[in-house]
């Protein structure tokens, strides 16, 4: 975005059915102090999510009592209130309340490691029960919108019935706000306001299904670098994987040397050329809108294959066949349950990169090049390669809905072709 959505309006510009809301904010305790410069621009505008709302007094003029009742008029601990805000503002990813707040914070006594671990997107190591059971309490309203018993009764348990109520509540209330500031993303104030590591974290906790559902193939990558922390994380992702009898028959070679993956962009060009231009003779019989995504997908598979080299790190994954115990062989058709045992750790890698803002692809083409690879990475017998998936951020949005077959369709009751799901 260029341009901001909202052209904050200064005191002059203010309509007099807004002033009421106007004056709230800047005659508000928090208004008084250092704050100040947070919530009021040095030209009198309104920063957070109070500019929109002057432009819906008749809202905003309560939406303002409502936070500062939760401030104000609460038994709430702050240092509660607080942890449940970051955890909210992360969830969201609006960096501007996860700083500022993550400043109150600070003063009201959250540990600042925990404020830290909260920006990273990783589960932060609270001493006290009070600080955690809000916490989770928050995490588990934004991301599985359902909360567990056991969540439930430690939050009445520690917290008391009246403050797991306002908790509950703030939360909602900072969503609402992360809606609104995700929305119209008004201007930074004139003050500049510290971030806690956040710059440096794309990390963001996901509910299960919705990273199963959005995890796309990703094949237009940027050359921005993927630390070996982010690294390290997706592959004890991939290392949860099963396998028969938990033999693990895999190995991963992370690939950063630039002429490794040249060489792997030589081999891979051909290949790729030769399955897109079926691909797209395929999609010629097709009318246009059906052929369409393909397409997009098909374009997209040709940049990837033309910037293999400058993907910042492919990892390629090898296999013992001596550790596979393959229950399918011998048949005449082709065995399949050997890559059951390494497949499963690639697709939690796939959702290790989600995890971590990443993309990346599972990609199988230079298995056809298998020599030619073992040469160049120094693959030992009896070690093969089964799966390349190169890593980074995506250029433009990346993940999203994916399109499968539904439910209907792929699942079956006791026998074969008799419909799981009761379509009447
Ligand atoms: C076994 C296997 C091999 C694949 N090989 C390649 C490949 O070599 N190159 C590629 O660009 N995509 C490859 N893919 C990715 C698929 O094309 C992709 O998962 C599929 O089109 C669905 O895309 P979506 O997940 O974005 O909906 C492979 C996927 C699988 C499961």
């Amino acid at each position: 975005m260029t341009e901001t959505r909202l052209t904050p309006q200064t005191p002059g510009e203010i309509e007099d059915d807004a002033k009421v809301l106007y004056n709230a904010v800047v005659e508000s305790p928090r208004a008084q102090g250092p704050g100040k410069r947070i919530l009021i621009r040095d030209d009198g505008s309104l920063c957070g999510p109070f500019d929109a709302w002057l432009r819906t007094p008749g809202i905003g003029v309560h939406l303002e009592r409502v936070g500062m009742a939760l401030r104000e008029e609460t038994v709430m601990d702050p240092a509660v209130r607080e942890i449940a805000v970051l955890t909210v503002a992360r969830a969201w990813n609006v960096d501007f309340e996860f700083q500022v707040h993550a400043m109150v914070a600070k003063n009201v006594g959250v540990p600042e490691h925990a404020i830290e671990a909260i920006a990273r997107g990783d589960q932060p190591i609270l001493e006290r029960g009070d600080l955690a059971a809000a916490h989770q309490l928050a995490r588990e309203l934004v991301y599985n919108r359902r909360i567990s018993d056991l969540t439930f009764d430690t939050a009445k348990t520690v917290l008391g019935e009246t403050a797991t109520i306002e908790v509950v509540t703030h939360v909602g209330f900072y969503q609402l706000v992360s809606g609104v500031l995700t929305t119209f993303d008004p201007p930074e104030p004139s003050v500049e306001v510290p971030a806690p590591g956040l710059s440096h974290s794309h990390r963001v906790p996901i509910d299960l299904y919705e990273a199963a559902s959005t995890t796309r193939a990703v094949r237009r990558l940027r050359e921005d670098p993927v630390t070996d922390e982010q690294l390290v994380r997706i592959l004890k992702m991939a290392s949860f994987g099963p396998s028969g009898g938990n033999r693990q028959p895999w190995r991963v070679i992370v690939v950063r040397d630039p002429a490794k993956k040249a060489r792997m962009g030589e081999l891979y060009a051909p290949l790729w050329d030769k399955y897109a231009s079926l691909g797209r003779k395929a999609l010629e019989s097709l009318p246009e809108d059906k052929a369409a995504p393909t397409e997009r997908a098909l374009q997209a598979g040709d940049h990837l294959s033309s910037n293999f080299a400058k993907v910042p790190v492919v990892c390629v994954f090898v296999f013992d066949p001596n550790l596979l115990h393959i229950t399918d062989q011998g048949r005449d058709r082709p065995s399949v349950v050997g890559g059951a045992s390494i497949y499963p750790a690639v697709q939690n890698f796939l959702l290790g990169c989600r995890a971590e803002g990443l993309g990346s692809t599972l990609t199988t083409l230079l298995c056809e090049e298998e020599n030619e690879i073992r040469k160049l990475l120094d693959i030992p017998d009896p070690w093969y390669p089964c799966a390349f998936l190169p890593v980074g951020y995506a250029v433009g949005q990346g993940h999203g809905p994916l399109s499968r077959r539904s439910v209907e369709k792929l699942a079956d009751l006791d026998q074969f072709g008799s419909a799981f799901l009761n379509k009447g």
